[in-house]
């Protein structure tokens, strides 16, 4: 026998197993931003790699080390998508979707980021992404976080906390960054590694840092938000009433920096305890140039992203309830007569009663061995035709969870009975 071939490091098989949990989140998730008018746009998992350079940032962790880079057959530089928000501006512009009028579009996907495999932190990873364009807000700012905070309701999650943050317009923050880099440098000795790295190249994520021997130096740093203009001012309280009317509790974090460089104004994270290191489940902000960076026309727009990961293993901790995607009925049979109506009946229940699993057995076998089968599956009830019932044009409903007698019906009367017990529709011609 050859030797069984492994998946790649830090990319997951999700197995059935975990099917409820994706099917509850992915139900939620497409109904609750179809409830605030959000479209659903689908994009390709590759993109040009200069793309991403100029979207996401030249000197930025994910385009410096992270991405999956490699040239096509044609000589190409291409990169699969580490995150959603370039493709979409970039299908926005190149199909005109944002010029002059208000676009709310979310997608769905994976990512690909060359990260240190952890838990929580994948190399191919999911996201649900929002991006609303056209808006310069901070009403839209406020929807969207509102939509999370429905999101988090609809789930039955809890615990949840929001931080959110200001970063201004882009001379503000060059201005902010000056100050910043002035203080750090006054106290370079106190630096780490990384950090005097990045006093070159990026400075504000340094105040991203983890390492407890800088929090004191970093606690002490300037604010941004005193860095900010009046307009970037106005913007920010304005945001931050609207949520206090909403009664959505959030912590203003001055220290909120984010690793994409496209960001200007409000940036936001939803966070939690109850993953380690891995905290943030969601997080995006407002990027008002990137859409002109990237050749359209100036476009405010503000966006965010969920990591479907981190949210599942959320959703597993806090048992939260679950869609049943197990079968409603399991059918077995068995003889001639029940072999010829069984493949016809399961189909014509289909048909009748939209929205019934139903698990039809497969491979013969006999009755015990085939209500094992049912028994595994998970089913609510076994559809029994044996060759009596096939003759007599009936059929035998046996509960399989719980306790209870089997009842003899007739196949007519079958799709109105299955129908009640689920709480399924009749389709209009049953
Ligand atoms: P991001 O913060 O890089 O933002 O990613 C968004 C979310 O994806 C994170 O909060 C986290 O839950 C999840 N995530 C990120 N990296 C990993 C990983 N390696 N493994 C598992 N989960 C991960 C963005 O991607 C922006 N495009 C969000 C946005 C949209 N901003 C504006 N519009």
């Amino acid at each position: 026998m050859s030797r069984a071939i492994q998946s790649v490091r830090g990319m997951n098989d999700i197995l059935p197993d975990e099917g409820a949990l994706w099917r509850t989140l992915e139900d939620a998730v497409a109904s609750v931003f179809e409830a605030y008018g959000y479209d659903r746009i689908r994009l390709p998992l590759l993109e040009r790699t200069e793309l991403f350079k100029r979207a996401v940032g030249e000197v930025t962790d994910i385009v410096e080390k992270e991405m999956y880079t490699f040239e096509d057959r044609g000589g190409d530089s291409v990169s699969l998508r580490p995150e959603g928000t370039a493709g979409c501006v970039r299908a926005g512009i190149e199909h005109g979707l944002l010029h002059n009028r208000v676009q709310r579009l979310w997608y769905a996907g994976p990512m690909f980021r060359y990260e240190r495999p952890q838990k929580g932190r994948y190399r191919q990873f999911h996201q649900f992404g929002v991006e609303a364009f056209g808006l310069t807000g901070p009403d839209v700012d406020a929807e969207q976080i509102a939509m999370c905070a429905r999101l988090w309701r609809r789930l039955g999650l809890t615990g949840l906390r929001l931080e959110i943050n200001s970063l201004g317009t882009p001379a503000e923050r060059a201005g902010y960054r000056d100050l910043l880099v002035d203080y750090l440098r006054g106290r370079e000795d106190e630096l780490d590694d990384d950090s005097r790295r990045r006093l070159e190249t990026n400075p504000l994520r340094i105040l991203d840092s983890k390492n407890p021997a800088m929090a004191e130096l970093l606690a002490a740093a300037p604010s941004v938000l005193d860095a900010l203009g009046p307009e970037s001012r106005e913007h920010f309280e304005t945001l931050c009433a609207t949520l206090d009317g909403l009664g959505i509790a959030y912590r203003v974090n001055p220290r909120l920096v984010r690793g994409l460089d496209y960001y200007t104004r409000t940036v936001f994270e939803w966070l939690t305890d109850e993953l380690g290191a891995q905290d943030a489940v969601c997080s995006g902000g407002r990027y008002d140039g990137l859409v002109g960076q990237l050749g359209g026309s100036d476009t405010p727009a503000f966006g965010f992203a969920l990591g479907v990961e981190r949210l599942i293993a959320l959703m597993a901790a806090q048992s939260v309830p679950l869609a049943d995607v197990s079968p409603h009925v399991y059918l077995v049979y068995q003889g001639e007569a029940a072999a010829r109506t069984a493949p016809g009946l399961a189909e014509d229940l289909r048909d009748a009663v939209p929205g019934l699993r139903l698990l039809a057995h497969a491979g013969g076998g006999s009755f015990k061995s085939q209500f094992k089968r049912a028994d595994r599956s998970g089913a609510a009830v076994a559809l029994v035709l044996g060759e009596a019932e096939a003759e007599a044009g009936e059929a035998r409903l046996k509960p399989l969870r719980d306790q209870g007698d089997q009842e003899t019906v007739a196949l007519a009367d079958l799709p109105r009975r299955l129908a009640g017990d689920f709480g399924l529709p009749l389709a209009d011609n049953a």
